[in-house]
């Protein structure tokens, strides 16, 4: 099963693919980790990656293409996409891909949320840096930052910022909101009310994911 999550920044996009891949056994990849594990180099390019990152824009969808290629040649499961693709060429580029290694797309998991619903989980997110556990301060209740998996001290991303948030909302619905029609064309979008309790979110996808 191939599926993709659809969402605007802080939705849950991440917190739900770390559900997903509990239950259901697929890899999740996620472009915007991905980037962010490529920045641990000190290079041009990566000083570039960070800059682009930082305002809120799309990297190149020729940096994407690269690295979700050799992501997906190496799936042997089913894949959980959280961030990919991002505009129409990015979700074209993923048709073709998928034709040329003789898959198909099954759902795209529409996670719909009011602007400042996200706006508002953005602040209190922290993430571990070995696991990649996702956390938030402001809504569960914690008094150390430390990761309740593996105890290490957990980080706030560079872009966890009201303003960054901010430009990264409006590249959201610029680039990206037109694939919620592109999908719905093809009978694939199944749309989540993404504003309710995680849990409940994540009921309503694993209905949806049994009937795929
Ligand atoms: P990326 O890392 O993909 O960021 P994003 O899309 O902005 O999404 P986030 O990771 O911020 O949020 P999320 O939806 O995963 O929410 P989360 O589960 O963490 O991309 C970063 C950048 O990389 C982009 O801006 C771009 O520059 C670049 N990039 C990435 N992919 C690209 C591509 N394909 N093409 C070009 N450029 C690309 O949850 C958020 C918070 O809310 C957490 O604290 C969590 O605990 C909390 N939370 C989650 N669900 C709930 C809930 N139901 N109730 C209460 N709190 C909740």
């Amino acid at each position: 099963m191939n599926i993709i999550l659809l969402a605007p920044p802080a939705a849950g996009k991440g917190t739900q693919a770390a559900l997903i891949v509990s239950k259901y056994h697929m890899k999740h990849i996620s472009t915007g980790e991905l980037l962010r594990k490529s920045l641990k180099q000190d290079d041009d390019i990566s000083k570039e990656i960070k800059q682009i990152m930082n305002s809120g824009k799309l990297v190149s969808d020729e940096i994407i293409l690269q690295l979700i290629e050799k992501e997906l040649e190496s799936a042997e499961e089913g894949v959980v996409l959280d961030g990919f693709p991002r505009n129409r060429v990015q979700a074209i580029e993923y048709e073709e891909l998928l034709q040329r290694l003789g898959q198909k797309l099954d759902a795209v998991l529409y996670l719909s949320i009011p602007e400042e619903v996200a706006k508002a989980r953005i602040i209190g997110r922290r993430t571990c840096p070995t696991c990649g556990k996702i956390y938030n301060m402001q809504m569960e209740e914690m008094t150390e930052e430390l990761c309740g998996s593996c105890h290490t001290s957990l980080i706030s991303r560079e872009d966890d910022n009201e303003e960054t948030f901010d430009l990264r909302y409006e590249t959201y619905m610029r680039e990206t909101s037109p694939l919620i029609s592109f999908y719905q064309e093809k009978g694939l979008l199944k749309e989540i009310d993404a504003s309710l309790k995680t849990e409940e979110v994540f009921k309503r996808i694993e209905l949806i994911l049994n009937e795929v």
